[in-house]
This record gives structure tokens, sequence and C-alpha cells, in this order.
């Protein structure tokens, strides 16, 4: 285990999984950006916010304690061990 960084697993909306180790306080929303996921839909791909939090367009699901959270990805920093899935 390295202390460093924080497991993100990953389910797209294909259904497939991935995992991602990143470093502990990263954004979640960039980690998405930068591995090439489909955060946004539509016209939000350019009309969002750009990290701001005011548009919710960067939703997903967060998995915590066998339930799930609607959450903006862009408010998440990665302190932990995460599991989402992509809307
Ligand atoms: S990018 Fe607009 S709320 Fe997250």
């Amino acid at each position: 285990m390295n202390e460093d960084k924080v497991k993100i697993k990953i389910l797209d909306t294909q259904g497939n999984c991935k995992e991602l180790w990143v470093e502990v306080g990263s954004n979640l929303r960039e980690v998405l950006l930068r591995n090439q996921f489909s955060l946004y839909q539509g016209k939000f791909k350019t009309l969002n916010c750009k990290g701001m939090g005011v548009c919710g367009s960067c939703k997903i699901i967060v998995r915590e304690r066998d339930e799930d959270w609607e959450r903006r990805a862009c408010q998440i920093q990665c302190f932990q061990d995460l599991e989402i899935r992509l809307k």
C-alpha cells in the first residue's frame, strides 16, 4: 500500500470498471478528465463551470457505506479510497 496515493474505482456508463491510483488530495474532476473519462454529457461538454461547483453538470454517484450518493466530482478531494459510478 502506498500512503501517498488512494485508489479510485470507476464504473463507467458502459459498465466497464477501472482502477486508478492518485495522489492524496487530488481533485476527482481533474483526475477523471485527465484520464479521458466522459464526465459531461451533451452541451455540458463545453458549457460547464470548469470546476467552480455551480453548474452541477459533473455529478457522479459515490458508493459509500453500502449507499449511493450523488455528488459533484469537482467538489471531491480524494483523501481516501473511493468507488464511483459515472452517469
Ligand atoms: S463542473 Fe460545474 S459543478 Fe462541477
